[in-house]
């Protein structure tokens, strides 16, 4: 710990965010307790299980459990805690605002603990969220408790190592003594730490994001224009990327971004600014790309086969990206149900993911291997590039499909190798 004292933290919310956050700051060496109102949840936690698939985390919970428990009690969490951490999902409200009523309830709940030192937003939520909260604590009698947001900045499946080695901690607070708390808190975690005020660090989360967003959807209309032009995407994008002002990173065309951050936050930020009269253009036109992506995929396959009517189609992965188990927004919903709307039958694979009994997945076919699901389907669409993919014995799938169509939507596999094994091979952005 290098001298930083160990600080006993309550965690509210085991999601993905809060169960990393909390095991993480065990592993820095403080007393952590997580509170969840899920008692499956919880349960599965106090017997050692993850509710969730995230590579590493499973361990780093097993190595920590003397300073990491798990409870439904709020009041348990808060028994000694000095910093309490908000990490409460904020799903998108009926009017695309952000829904902030888990943040107002864990908020409600700190009323009475005034041994608390500070108060952390981990949740993302719109700037001014912050200001609200301080009103919130200084009519609880809690004006001496400080304020941090401190937005979070991990990737699903690299979540852990992302805490741990982040980019930037970012610190937004008004006052000093609260920033240097939350700032001791993460010794031991290697990247620098910016500070600044509350409004700013809201808003740094929601920019990161939707700027993310910006450059997939910009390469992918770039790989749209590259098929009219017969350029080929991939060449345009390592060129491009190369440009050290612009950087490689997420740069990979495909058939749209979705998950648990991109949609819901970029949406909140166009609702943020429609609030105060401002139109985002640019981000308008950032997520309406997004959504042709995924429609256009299902447009080429129906130029392909004529009709999709009565056709079988394979979807090949189905969480938002590989390495997760995570379906939030994930394209192969809106590729499943578009194709069932065209009268198609859907079977799918996917090494994790497990969808709910819930239309569209209700009315698809699960495989336990990519040869099963596109035995017999008149096309296959590589949804997420799982590795797993690229081990296929395609030389036997071609034989097995009723019609050779196969769209690459992640450009995973090979153009040239896939048509020498008789594929009618399309993917995104290459001739
Ligand atoms: C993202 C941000 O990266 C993270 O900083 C933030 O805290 C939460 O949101 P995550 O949603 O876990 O993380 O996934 P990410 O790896 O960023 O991918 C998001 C989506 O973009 C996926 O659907 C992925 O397939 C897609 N993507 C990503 C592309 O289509 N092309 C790319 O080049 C990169």
């Amino acid at each position: 710990m290098g001298g930083a004292p160990v600080r006993k933290v309550a965690v509210f919310g085991a999601g993905y965010i809060g169960l990393v956050t909390g095991a993480c700051l065990a592993d820095l060496g403080h007393r952590v307790v997580v509170r969840d109102i899920n008692p499956e949840k919880v349960e599965l936690l106090r017997s050692g299980e993850i509710p969730i698939y995230e590579p590493g985390l499973g361990d780093m919970v097993a190595q920590n459990k003397e300073r990491l428990s798990f409870t439904l009690d709020a009041q348990e969490a808060l028994d000694g805690a000095e910093v309490v951490y908000v990490c409460v999902d904020t799903p998108p409200s009926a009017s695309g605002d952000a829904d902030l009523s888990r943040v107002w309830s864990v908020v409600r709940s700190l009323e009475g603990a005034s041994h608390l030192k500070a108060v952390v937003m981990k949740s993302t939520v719109p700037v001014g969220t912050g200001s609200r909260v301080r009103a919130t604590l200084d009519g609880a009698g809690l004006g001496h408790v400080g304020y941090a947001s401190n937005p979070e900045f991990t990737a699903e499946g690299t979540a852990v190592r992302d805490f741990l080695h982040p980019d930037r901690i970012v610190i937004g607070a008004s006052e000093e003594a609260t920033a240097r708390l939350i700032s001791d808190l993460h010794q031991g975690v290697d990247g620098p730490v910016v500070v600044m005020d509350v409004r700013s660090a809201e808003m740094v989360k929601l920019a990161s994001n939707a700027l993310l967003a910006t450059k997939i959807s910009f390469i992918n209309e770039i790989a749209t224009l590259c098929e009219k032009t017969g350029a080929d995407v991939e060449h345009v994008a390592r060129a491009v990327g190369l440009d050290h002002r612009l950087g490689h990173h997420f740069l990979r065309p495909g058939i749209g971004w979705g998950g648990s951050c991109f949609p819901k936050d970029s949406e909140a930020l166009r609702q943020l600014a429609s609030n105060t009269g401002y139109h985002l253009q640019l981000l308008s036109a950032v997520i309406e790309v997004n959504n042709l992506q995924k429609r256009r995929a299902i447009q080429r396959l129906k130029d392909e086969l004529g009709t999709l009517t009565g056709m079988r189609v394979a979807l090949l992965g189905l969480t938002f990206k590989p390495g997760t188990d995570d379906m939030r927004e994930a394209p192969s919903t809106v590729l499943a149900s578009r194709l069932l709307a065209e009268g198609a039958e859907v079977h799918c694979w996917d090494p994790m993911a497990r969808p709910a009994e819930v239309e569209p997945w209700r009315s698809t076919l699960q495989h336990v291997s990519p040869e099963l699901a596109v035995e017999g389907a008149d096309a296959a669409i590589v949804v997420t590039e799982w590795p797993q993919l690229k081990e296929v014995d395609w030389a036997r799938a071609v034989s097995m499909m009723r019609r050779p169509l196969l769209f690459d939507g992640r450009n995973l596999l090979n153009p040239g190798a896939m048509r020498a094994l008789g594929f009618t091979y399309i993917s995104v952005g290459r001739p």
